[in-house]
């Protein structure tokens, strides 16, 4: 039987360890990818460190999967090998409610699998995924370069068509790094007046011409002030990683407005007076189904955006990791298979 290659982490806390296995079959719902890249993410670090229970080690971590299909299972319909496949961090469902229920997929609790936490994921040469998973990935997308899509592409894009905002509206990009800076362009081209909040100016230039019409600088007065005095933001979109920071610019909400949580924080105290007095919401999200994905990846090919990418091979995917987990990235960090 043919070997594979995989980046799997022993147990929570340790070192990615290279692993030889043997290339596994796929079942009668699921596909056998041949993967060309994975994007390296914030959340793989849930299950490197350990962060949740329940996690089987050893497990291979990655959910920014982009591929080629080598071998269908025996019930599998509308796909066949050499068919170019994308894999989030969705990793399944019943099979019943992804497809059909388009508009209302988080009607759907029945989600089975999460890529690289209860299955194997796209740190290797090769991976299984449930059929329910798979997103079709357009010929003309650049497998490597489009990667971060399938997670930080598909988490922002539906975030904000999903946040109650319309075109006009004020949105704030809370935090531009890896998810920052995509959601920056999808919210410019999803016709909203686009406001990047972060620390320092280092980033603003950059963010700017990316689409960003304002940029706030957090450590030069209060953020929650200054989006009051844009009007108040009918979304927030809030990809830091720090609760406070979540903090200071929840105040910034106008009537009605909803902060969408995406930054996964513990400890994020919430002024119920304020938002009880304007209606405001704050809401968790994570990133989508697959058609959400394919739905990313066509926006994002016909609006012409793609992440900003440091890429690492395969081999030195801890040396990857770590460059992620740094924060010093600029902006996404991927895996190139060969
Ligand atoms: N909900 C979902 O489905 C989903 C999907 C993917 C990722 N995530 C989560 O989203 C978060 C962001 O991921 P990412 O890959 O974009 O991370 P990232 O590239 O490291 O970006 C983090 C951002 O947070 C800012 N930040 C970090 N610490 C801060 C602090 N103390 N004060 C103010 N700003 C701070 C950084 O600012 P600087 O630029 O100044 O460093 C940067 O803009 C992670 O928690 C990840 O797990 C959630
Ligand atoms: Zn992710």
């Amino acid at each position: 039987m043919s070997k594979m290659i995989a980046m799997e982490v022993p147990q929570a806390g340790a070192k990615l360890q290279r692993v030889e296995r043997e290339i596994p079959k796929p079942s009668p719902k699921q596909l056998l990818i041949k993967i060309d890249a994975c994007g390296v993410c914030h959340s793989d670090s849930l299950t490197v460190e350990g962060h949740i229970p329940g996690i089987v080690y050893p497990r291979v971590p990655g959910h920014e999967v982009i591929g080629v299909v080598q071998e269908v299972g025996s019930v599998v319909e509308g796909w066949k090998p050499g068919d170019r496949i994308g894999v989030g961090w969705f990793g399944g469902s019943c099979g019943y409610c992804t497809r059909c229920c388009k508009g209302d997929s988080f009607a759907c609790s029945n989600i089975t699998a999460f890529t690289g936490l209860t299955s194997d994921g796209g740190y290797a040469t090769h991976m299984l995924a449930d059929v329910s998973a798979a997103a079709h990935v357009p010929s003309d997308l650049d497998e490597v370069e489009s990667a971060p899509l399938l997670c930080a592409g598909v988490t922002t894009f539906n975030a904000l068509r999903n946040s109650g905002a319309r075109p006009g509206d004020l949105v704030a990009i809370l935090g531009v790094g890896g998810l920052g800076h995509l959601a920056v362009q999808f919210a410019a081209r999803q016709g909203f007046r686009t406001v990047a909040v972060n620390r320092g100016r280092d980033k603003e230039e950059l963010i700017r011409s990316l689409g960003a019409h304002d940029y706030i600088d957090t450590t030069k007065g209060d953020p929650a002030e200054a989006l009051q005095k844009m009007g108040g933001a009918k979304a927030i979109l809030a990809t830091v990683t720090s609760a406070d920071a979540m903090q200071s610019v929840l105040g910034g909400l106008g009537p009605n407005g909803t902060m969408m949580v995406i930054g996964a924080v513990s400890g994020f105290p919430i002024n119920t007076l304020d938002m009880l007095s304007k209606r405001s919401s704050v809401r968790g999200w994570y990133s989508g189904v697959a058609i959400d994905s394919e739905e990313t990846l066509d926006f994002s090919k016909l609006h012409k955006i793609s992440p900003i990418n440091e890429i690492f091979p395969f081999d030195e995917a801890q040396a990857a990791y770590d460059r992620m987990m740094s924060g010093k990235a600029r902006f996404r960090v991927v895996l190139k298979m060969s």
